[in-house]
């Protein structure tokens, strides 16, 4: 068996900035409460003719620029998203023809914001494995779409955003060192989008009672979180070899600042190795983990040998962690 590792990083986040202090003036809430109950400050929103394909493009395009290699060299496209342009064809697919892969498999991910994590698994295997030896693995989401703006339960938490990473195979030890992928289906009910598939297909109705909208128990999703982000990251870590002493630096899923310090507290680490920008993205689901680790790199944060462990939970229930062994030098003027 091979491994796979990360040769390239991109992102992409629309310009469109809305602060706490706009959001005071849609709902009942306040800049003090959302930075207090969840760190965040302001989160960037798409134009509303924006599709996930319009974001996943320039960060892929950035990721295969960094890496270095032509999009024709591609042989495998995931994209974990639950805000993708059309239920089919995958976004994977529409990517692929906009970088001019032709030929790459093509595939959509779902599995909430733990997306990019399993993602990060599953074109690890086939690297791995040999079936394929170059990939592209991205994060994407549009949440703006699917929130509904009079709920200031959830619209204060997410925002939009796309990260991008080019994954080639490596020989065993280096790149992807663990992996642990989980789920809970009885959790699912806590956080989903009820209308638009098969069960309650789009009417009129479910229009009007904003079924295609992210509904959510942050209270009890809070607690799985605070749970799993620890757990999920010893057992990734336990099936490297390795110990939490051994991380050098965390990309945790940027949901909540206070579940970042729990999941920082379980592993003993300094804040300092930590990277968040969860204030000034807010909670981009799958794209919040690519985004974070393609600003880690570009900032000069991730040293070659260096253990990064992300780590993530999401819709599904789902959570994912992963470590590797970071392959680049930081780039040049970082
Ligand atoms: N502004 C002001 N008040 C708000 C508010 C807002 N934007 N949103 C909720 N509140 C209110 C609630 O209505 C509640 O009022 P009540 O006590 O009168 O009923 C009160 O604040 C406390 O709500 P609670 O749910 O206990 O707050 P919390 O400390 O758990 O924080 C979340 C709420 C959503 C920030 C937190 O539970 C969370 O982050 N959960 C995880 C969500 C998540 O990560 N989802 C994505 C998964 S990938």
């Amino acid at each position: 068996m091979s491994s796979a590792a990360i040769i390239g990083t991109g992102s992409c986040l629309p310009e469109r900035v809305l602060t706490n202090h706009d959001l005071e003036k849609m709902v009942d809430t306040s800049d003090e409460w959302i930075r207090t109950r969840t760190g965040i400050r302001e989160r960037r929103l798409a134009d509303p003719g924006t599709a996930a394909s319009d974001l996943a493009v320039p960060a892929a395009t950035r990721a295969l620029a960094a890496a270095g290699i032509p999009a024709t060299e591609l042989d495998l496209i995931i994209v974990a998203t639950v805000t993708p342009d059309t239920l089919f064809p995958a976004t994977a697919c529409l990517v692929q023809e906009r970088l001019g892969a032709r030929g790459a498999a093509a595939f959509d991910l779902s599995a909430g914001c733990s997306g990019f994590v399993y993602a990060l698994g599953v074109a690890g295997q086939f690297l791995a494995t040999g079936v394929y030896r170059t990939a592209l693995v991205i994060g994407v989401e549009v949440l703006s779409k699917i929130i509904n703006w009079q709920d200031r339960n959830t619209c204060v938490l997410f925002g939009d955003g796309a990260g991008a990473a080019v994954l080639q195979s490596v020989p065993a030890g280096r790149g992807i060192l663990g992996l642990h992928l989980g789920a809970d289906g009885s959790g699912g009910s806590l956080l989903t989008l009820p209308a638009g598939g098969s069960r309650l297909p789009a009417s009129s109705t479910t229009v009007q009672e904003q079924l295609h909208t992210i509904h959510m128990s942050g209270a009890e999703v809070f607690k799985f979180a605070v749970r799993v982000m620890g757990e999920a990251s010893l057992k990734a870590l336990e099936k490297a070899g390795l110990k939490k002493e051994d991380v050098d630096f965390l990309i945790p899923h940027q949901a909540n600042i206070r579940i970042i310090e729990a999941a920082t507290k379980r592993l003993g680490l300094p804040p300092k190795k930590v990277y968040v920008n969860l204030d000034r993205y807010g909670n981009m689901s799958s794209a919040s983990i690519p985004v974070a680790l393609d600003e880690a790199y570009r900032a000069g944060l991730l040293l070659r040998d260096h253990k990064v462990v992300m780590v993530a939970f999401g819709a599904g229930l789902t959570w994912g962690a992963a470590v590797v062994n970071w392959e680049l030098d930081p780039p040049k003027g970082a």
